[in-house]
Formats: structure tokens, C-alpha cells, sequence
């Protein structure tokens, strides 16, 4: 059992709120939104003013990814502009910023989360554990949809999953990038509750059948 996130990173932009009443149709749970700044990631994407027009067109939770440099600067923002869920880089700045961020997150009261890039070990995550409503695992390097699923990211899947078992068993671990009707089921084995798919997802021929497959 996992919730699914479809990543408008592979909407069609011009018919974005078609493609998000689409997702709540064929049975979706949650719309993830992939920001980029094109500094922590090369590439851009979207940002603060898109999220507010979202949050008039969907009832879904909207899981808000910031790959962007020095978040604390801009969490308050994307919450006031609808967002569910805030989740932040851990790598994006110092730790007491990270904190700090995912203070103010809450403060507005909104869901807040770190994000750990493949080459970021599990134990970077310690810090916060006890601070996060969600723990996402880059399963791609963050920047692009329609890449490659990189398996030897499960271990830490599993790993970050037994931790919060015992300290914030609330809090949820989400697996981003690669996702789909074949690699979601290693994706649960080793205890995600949210995948989030984008290309896969987009491309799905009968994305009801294909929510299913996520959600079973
Ligand atoms: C990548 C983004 C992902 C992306 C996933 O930087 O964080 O959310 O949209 O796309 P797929 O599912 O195509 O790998
Ligand atoms: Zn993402």
C-alpha cells in the first residue's frame, strides 16, 4: 500500500489545470510540484506563482519540492501560497538554516520535509528527523524527470523507515525519481508510503490502471 504523488514536472504546461483535475480523476492522492532554481539543480522550472494557481484548481495535498539554494529564504512563501507539504534540501545550506526552515514551515502550519540527493548518506538526515511530517529519497539526481531508477537507493529507504518507526513513526517516507509500474513494487518492499511519478505517470496509456498498480 503507498499513496501516489504525479510530478507535474511532465504535465503539459499549457494545459495545467486540465492535467491536475486529471490526476484527482483517475484517483491520485497527492500533486507533487518540482521547483528548480537552476543553481542547486541546472535547470528551472517553477515557482511561487504557479503554486498559487494550483491551490484554486485542487483539493489534493500539493507536495511542494524546493531544489533551490538557501530555502529559509522562501518557505514562508510557498506555504502563504498553498502549499501542503514544504520539503527542503538537506544539502541546500548550513544546518541551523535547514532547522530554521523547517520551523518556519510549521510555524505557518504546513507539513514540512528534508530531501537527501543519491550521494547523501542516511545519517545526514538524523538531525531532523524529529522535525519532519515527510523524508523524501532522490532516486534520480534531482533536476530532471525521465530518468534512470537507481535501486541502490533502497537501502536507505529501508534504513530512514526502521529510524522513524521508532522515533516519529508519522512521519512519511517518500521516493522520487524513476518511479514506475516495475520499480515501485522495491519501492515499497523497503517501506516507502509516497512515490511520487512523473514521466511514468504522464506517459501511463491508462493512468487510472497505472494509479492502481502505485496505490497497491
Ligand atoms: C526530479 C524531480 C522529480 C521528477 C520525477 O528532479 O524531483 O519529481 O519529476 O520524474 P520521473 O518520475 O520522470 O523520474
Ligand atoms: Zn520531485
Amino acid at each position: 500500500m503507498a499513496q501516489i504523488a504525479p510530478s507535474i514536472l511532465s504535465a503539459d504546461f499549457a494545459n495545467l489545470q486540465r492535467d491536475i483535475e486529471d490526476i484527482r480523476a483517475n484517483g491520485g492522492d497527492i500533486v507533487h510540484v518540482d521547483v528548480m532554481d537552476g543553481i542547486f539543480v541546472p535547470n528551472i522550472s517553477i515557482g511561487i506563482p504557479v503554486v498559487q494557481a494550483l491551490r484554486k484548481v485542487t483539493d489534493l495535498p500539493l507536495d511542494v519540492h524546493l531544489m533551490i539554494d538557501r530555502p529559509v529564504r522562501y518557505v514562508e512563501e510557498f506555504v502563504k501560497a498553498g502549499a501542503d507539504y514544504v520539503t527542503i534540501h538537506v544539502e541546500a545550506d548550513q544546518p541551523q538554516n535547514t532547522l530554521e526552515a523547517l520551523d518556519k514551515i510549521h510555524a505557518l502550519g504546513c507539513k514540512a520535509g528534508i530531501v537527501l540527493k543519491p550521494k547523501t548518506p542516511a545519517e545526514a538526515a538524523i538531525p531532523y528527523l524529529e522535525k519532519c511530517d515527510m523524508v523524501l529519497v532522490m532516486t534520480v539526481e534531482p533536476g530532471f524527470g525521465g530518468q534512470k531508477f537507481m535501486a541502490d537507493m533502497m537501502p536507505k529507504v529501508a534504513q530512514l523507515k526502521q529510524w522513524l518507526t521508532d522515533i516519529n513513526p508519522d512521519c512519511l517516507v517518500e521516493v522520487d525519481g524513476g518511479v514506475d509500474a516495475n520499480t515501485c513494487a522495491v519501492c515499497k518492499e523497503n517501506g516507502a508510503d509516497v512515490l511520487v511519478a512523473g514521466s511514468a505517470y504522464f506517459k501511463a496509456t491508462d493512468r487510472a490502471a497505472f494509479v492502481k498498480t502505485i496505490q497497491a
